[in-house]
């Protein structure tokens, strides 16, 4: 398949744009510096914190925020547990999860939940992280998946 190109250059830090990449959903998020600070706060709170499985994310993003670049997220838009498309949540917290979460995204299939790397929380029936996708930056705004 083609890849696609997603710009990012109106992403506000905090906010997320979803694009699509074969068929699938796939979010781009910019990050903010406190949320980039929070990532390793949460290590044991998680199924796989140190990307265990390799096959969830490409080598670049084999780091602790799972990106090339520190700032941006992306991964596919499909939950590791059955393939619903989780749904994003910088700064409002779903109900019933505990007001200290972070954000990240929350499946509304089955209450799967992950943080702001898509890493999966134990307690999630997922078992694995939201898959990064192949990616690389054109330019500093143009992110081309595939
Ligand atoms: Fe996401 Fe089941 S499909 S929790």
């Amino acid at each position: 398949g083609a890849p696609a190109k997603v710009d990012i250059s109106k992403l506000e830090p905090g906010a997320m744009l979803t694009a699509e990449w074969r068929g699938k959903p796939v979010y781009v998020a910019r990050r903010s510096d406190d949320a980039l600070q929070t990532l390793s706060t949460l290590s044991d709170q998680l199924k796989d914190p140190s990307n265990a499985n390799k096959a969830q994310q490409p080598d670049y993003a084999d780091n602790e925020g799972r990106s090339r670049r520190p700032e941006v997220i992306v991964l596919l838009g499909v939950c590791t547990h059955l393939g619903c498309a989780p749904k994003y949540f910088a700064e409002v917290k779903p109900e019933p999860f505990d007001p200290e979460w972070k954000g990240g995204w929350f499946c509304p299939c089955h209450g799967s939940k992950f943080d702001l790397a898509g890493r999966v929380f134990a307690g999630s029936p997922a078992s694995d992280n939201l898959e990064v996708p192949p990616h690389s930056y054109e330019s500093d705004n143009v992110v081309v998946i595939g």
